[in-house]
């Protein structure tokens, strides 16, 4: 990587949150269906800006980390969703991921807020684990009959929330770590469902 200093902080206009937005969307591949498209952080801007953090190296953009309230959780108002992080490929393995969450983190606590939260894309699992995050089970699936055969299965682990909701079944398992042998059980008795990981961290 260029040895050049890494600042880190937050937009101080509309214009620059567009841009970190872009840097985010072209590294992620943001698809016009993502569910926090740009006109979602310009409210984030509005309201709690310094959740915002980008990296650069002089003047240009080299990573980000994007936190907002976390909009599917209402009733747990402490919980920031981490939404987006992304460092360009050339500056990676050099600390700046881990240091935009610390910024986002210690931002957060500074706003009262107690939780993080995200879902992890697949490959970074580990570096969210090094960042003192637990992996949590999520398992969705279109059907409202199965939740207590699901209980059954997962018997061994706490559950962190369950529900059926508009034709849906949710289930979040505090499995700490990710259950490689609990995903092909799962999906082998329910092909049609989707399983992920929410991680999650206390800031308190
Ligand atoms: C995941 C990502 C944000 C990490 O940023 P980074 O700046 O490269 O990571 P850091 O240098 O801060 O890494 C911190 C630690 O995590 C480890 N780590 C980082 N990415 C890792 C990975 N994919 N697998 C295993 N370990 C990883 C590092 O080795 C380092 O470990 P150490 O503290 O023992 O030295 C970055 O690789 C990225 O943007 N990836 C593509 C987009 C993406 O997957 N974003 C996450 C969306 S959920």
């Amino acid at each position: 990587m260029n040895k050049t200093k890494i600042t880190y902080g937050f937009p101080q206009s509309k214009e620059e949150v567009k841009s970190a937005y872009r840097f985010v969307q072209q590294l992620l591949e943001i698809k016009l269906t993502h569910p926090r498209q740009e006109e979602y952080y310009l409210d984030v801007f509005e309201t709690l800006p310094s959740l915002l953090i980008v990296a650069k190296s002089q003047e240009s953009i080299v990573g980000c980390a994007f936190g907002s309230k976390n909009p599917f959780n209402k009733e747990e108002i402490g919980e920031i969703l981490i939404g987006e992080l992304c460092v360009h490929p050339n500056f990676q393995g050099n600390n700046i991921g881990k240091t935009l969450l610390t910024r986002l983190e210690t931002n957060a606590k500074k706003e009262g807020f107690t939780a993080l939260i995200l879902g992890a894309r697949r490959g970074a699992e580990p570096f969210y684990f090094k960042c003192g995050f637990s992996a949590n089970f999520f398992f969705q699936i279109e059907n409202t009959n199965c939740l207590e055969e699901l209980k059954k299965l997962t018997i061994k682990y706490p559950i962190r929330k369950a529900e059926i909701d508009e034709g849906w079944t949710r289930l979040t398992l505090e499995t700490i770590n990710m259950v490689p042998k609990l995903e092909q059980q799962i999906s082998a008795r329910f092909p049609d469902g989707y399983i992920h990981y929410a991680f999650t961290k206390k800031i308190d």
